[in-house]
């Protein structure tokens, strides 16, 4: 198959009238979003979305998130009697936080690795929701990455993994966010955080207060925890402090660097100071030090504190620590 390359620059319209028709067809299309890129398909279609699952080599008991654009298709393919959810809809949509609520008849098992439950989101992106609108049904959208690489932040990533295996790919430029949305389960009574993301938890507690403990058994809820993730080729190391490591191995090794602090010698360097920087650029880096066929990378630790969760979890997945 021989994958379209839609671009926003040159035409729009074009673009996203292509994208959504695609999608109609039950083609896979990759859409952009503030996050990360997506890998959209109808999500109320079986085959559609079976296609997704095929062209990222995703296991089948991993679900989807479904994007939407307005309120009423939420109406249509979840419960929404949960008392929290109204309070967290007018804070963060649309925007990176992903709601897990009971499903509705209409939304097929395929869509949900079999679970009663439905992922959704209003991604906060003008592109991705008027391809949404336009194609008239919720899209179903993981990252646009082959199944454990690095998540796609720009169109250029999404090419490497899937290039001939999907119908085309919207280049809107690199996401703003750059790590995916935070996934909430609200199918108990105290909201729990199943994957930490471009909305903090401290944010959400200003909303709703007190969240549940997220160590709670979590890959009974969040099947996509289970899986290996955001590996790059190179070998991941975690350091506290530059001081810790020895540049001795620079000799023997080609390493990169990313961090604040690079001492002299690494091969490549991401300089990368706040979590919002790492945010951005982290994935980004993982792909460039693969091309550059990097051994090793040490990242410098960063806190815990706001979105520097999301960082660090995808970086101890990507180092082999979750
Ligand atoms: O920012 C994002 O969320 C991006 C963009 C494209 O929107 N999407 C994304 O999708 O990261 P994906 O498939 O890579 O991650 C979805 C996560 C997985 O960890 C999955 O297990 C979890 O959401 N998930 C989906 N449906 C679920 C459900 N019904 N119950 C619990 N977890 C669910
Ligand atoms: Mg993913």
């Amino acid at each position: 198959m021989k994958t379209e390359l839609l671009s926003c620059t040159d035409d729009l319209t074009g673009s996203i009238d292509r994208a959504a028709a695609l999608i109609r067809q039950g083609e896979v299309v990759a859409i952009p979003t503030e996050t990360v890129y997506g890998l959209g398909a109808d999500g109320l279609n079986p085959i559609a979305t079976g296609k997704i699952y095929e062209a990222k080599g995703r296991p089948s008991d991993n679900p989807l998130i479904l994007h939407i654009a307005d309120r009423s298709q939420l109406e249509m393919i979840a419960e929404t009697n949960h008392p929290m959810l109204e309070a967290l809809i007018s804070a963060f949509w649309p925007g990176p936080l992903t709601l897990v609520l009971p499903k509705k008849e209409v939304v097929p098992p395929t869509s949900t690795g079999g679970l009663d439950t439905v992922a959704v989101r209003m991604p906060k992106h003008a592109i991705a929701l008027e391809i949404i609108r336009k194609a008239g049904v919720p899209i179903a959208a993981p990252s646009a990455n082959t199944s454990g690489k690095p998540s796609p932040t720009q169109a250029k990533h999404v090419a490497e993994d899937l290039s001939g295996r999907i119908a085309a790919i919207v280049d809107a430029g690199p996401c703003t966010v750059g790590v995916e949305s935070t996934v909430l389960d609200l199918t108990q009574e105290i909201p729990v955080v199943l994957r930490p993301g471009g909305v903090t938890s401290d944010q959400i507690e200003a909303v709703i207060g007190t969240l549940g403990n997220t160590n709670a058994d979590i890959s009974k809820h969040s099947p996509g925890t289970r899986y290996r993730h955001y590996c790059p080729n190179a070998e991941v190391v975690i350091i506290n402090q530059s001081s810790d490591f020895d540049t001795a191995l620079f000799e023997i090794k080609k390493v990169a660097w990313i961090g604040a602090h690079p001492p002299r010698g690494a091969k490549k360097v991401f300089e990368l100071t706040t979590a919002e920087d790492y945010a951005r650029e982290i994935f980004n880096a993982l792909r460039i030090c693969d091309a550059g066929g990097i051994e090793i990378i040490v990242v410098e630790e960063i806190s815990d504190a706001g979105i520097g969760a999301a960082v660090m979890d995808r970086l101890r997945r990507a180092a082999g620590k979750i």
